[in-house]
């Protein structure tokens, strides 16, 4: 969750939160920093016919693998506190394609969008659901209620001390799981309770059967209905009991339909998609086959982009102020090779360079939670104290980018393979070392990485 509000978030504001985690790619950060604005300034213009002549400032990001594409629009995501889905082009380009549309991207947005909204709404009633069902409990386990006593009783006052003081004695022994193995009898409904989290998945075909049968069922057993005659009562622990009237109660309070329609504005106002792989759905030159389907991909993904109605279960969606990112290497192509509708749908093209020895000692050292940080912290949970030296942490980069330059090129994403090569040792007997401190340098380094590579030479040789 982002600790700034919109209007908070300016152009210099994301540029500055983006470089906690990302080095380099100054002009990828400043695009995207102002096209968040750009939405933002385009929302505060009155006059609608103008506001709707600005189309959104989508963005291109071109470069090599590894080198923080995904990454900037990964965090942008986390710091604008937007509803933020990833795909890859290619997905749609996939054989046994069917029925899966290039809209899927918005319906799944919103999907995510509406369970994200019922996340935070459903914090917020479980408090309550929790007294309410700390009540229910206690009633099924016969433990008077004094506010069912009545005042003109005699010793009203007295009784009523009393059975507080018991009952909330016994509710602080609920919650302290004291009662966990008693039984009681719980009325259970016809239909299930829905459950409060729906899970979403990148498959579109049978989750929609799967919801659509949810909702058949919630119309031939509404969830308020009222309670039929002959309704089932199942015997279970006070901890299941607890749990399910939790759930229930909770799922009860939750106002739907308030829910989805802030959802479906978050989605239309706030909403960010990440197409990445863009570069995978140019043709390579001939006319048939597969090629045919990429630029069929690029003029399905073209309305969507431009701005238009989604239908989704949920309601349609507008997709005019959607910002969409785009991502792709272009190691065989170049962005001009996409239709130039879909190019001109993406103004503002960022190009993102490959990242040098130097970056790679910043990526070590200046990235809130960096690799060395990360494995430092894994350690010590077995006691281990690992101390990376300015030395060993230059060494780590120089290899990682000789071992680039001589090998394939995978960016930054060789630090990690390094650094797991070089602390396999560590992390293998770490259980056993528990108070040693290792501190790794430049001599450490080399020592172990060589040799650990030695092994994996000669385990590669053997096979
Ligand atoms: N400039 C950078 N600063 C810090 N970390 C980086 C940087 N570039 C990449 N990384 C790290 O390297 C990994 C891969 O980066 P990312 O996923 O952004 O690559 P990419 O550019 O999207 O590559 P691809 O074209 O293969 O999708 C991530 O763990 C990311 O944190
Ligand atoms: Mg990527």
């Amino acid at each position: 969750m982002s600790k700034y509000s919109v209007e908070e978030l300016t152009p210099k504001r994301v540029v500055e939160e983006l470089n906690r985690f990302i080095i380099g790619q100054d002009e990828a950060k400043k695009a995207v920093a102002v096209a968040l604005r750009n939405r933002w300034r385009r929302s505060k213009i009155e006059d609608d016919f103008l506001r709707k002549e600005i189309t959104p400032r989508n963005i291109l990001m071109s470069g090599p693998t590894g080198v923080g594409k995904t990454e900037i629009a990964r965090r942008l995501a986390e710091i604008s506190n937007a509803p933020f889905l990833k795909v890859e082009a290619t997905k749609f380009t996939e054989v046994g394609y069917v029925g899966r549309d290039v809209e899927s991207m918005i319906k799944d947005l919103v999907k995510h969008a509406v369970n994200e909204k019922k996340r935070i709404e459903t914090e917020i009633v479980y408090k309550k659901a929790e007294s309410v069902a700390v009540d229910k409990i206690l009633d099924m386990l016969n433990i008077p209620n004094p506010e069912k006593l009545s005042k003109d009783e005699e010793g009203y006052e007295e009784k009523y001390k009393r059975q507080s003081d018991y009952r909330k004695k016994m509710a602080d022994k609920l919650e302290n799981g004291k009662l966990d193995d008693k039984k009681v009898s719980v009325p259970i409904k016809p239909s299930a309770p829905i459950p409060v989290f729906e899970i979403v998945s990148g498959s579109g075909g049978i989750e929609e059967i799967d919801s659509m049968i949810k909702d058949m069922m919630s119309n031939i057993f509404p969830p308020n209905a009222p309670q039929q005659k002959g309704k089932k009562e199942k015997t279970m622990p006070v901890s299941e009991a607890f749990e399910y009237i939790l759930q229930t109660e909770a799922e009860k309070m939750l106002d739907h339909e308030k829910i989805v329609r802030e959802a479906l504005e978050w989605v239309e106002n706030d909403g960010i998609i990440f197409i990445d792989e863009i570069d995978k759905i140019i043709a390579s030159g001939s006319s048939h086959g597969p090629d045919v389907s990429r630029e069929g991909v690029q003029r399905d993904i073209l309305p969507i982009v431009e701005g238009c109605i989604v239908n989704t279960k949920y309601g349609p969606v507008r997709t005019d102020h959607i910002l969409f990112i785009a991502a792709g290497a272009f190691h065989m192509n170049s962005p001009e090779d996409l239709i130039p509708e879909l190019q001109g749908r993406f103004p503002i093209k960022a190009r993102l360079l490959s990242l040098t020895k130097k970056d790679f000692v910043r990526i070590l050292t200046d990235t809130e939670n960096s690799l060395p940080v990360q494995y430092a912290e894994l350690m010590k949970s077995e006691k281990v104290t690992l101390n990376f030296t300015p030395s060993g942490i230059e060494e780590i980069a120089g290899i990682a980018f000789e071992e680039n330059s001589t090998t394939q090129d995978i960016g930054a994403r060789r630090l990690q393979s390094v650094m797991e090569i070089l602390l396999e040792d560590i992390s293998f007997n770490a259980s056993e070392k528990g108070g040693s401190k290792i501190k790794i340098d430049k001599a450490y380094v080399n020592k172990w990485y060589k040799s650990a590579r030695e092994n994996e030479k000669l385990s590669n040789y053997i096979i």
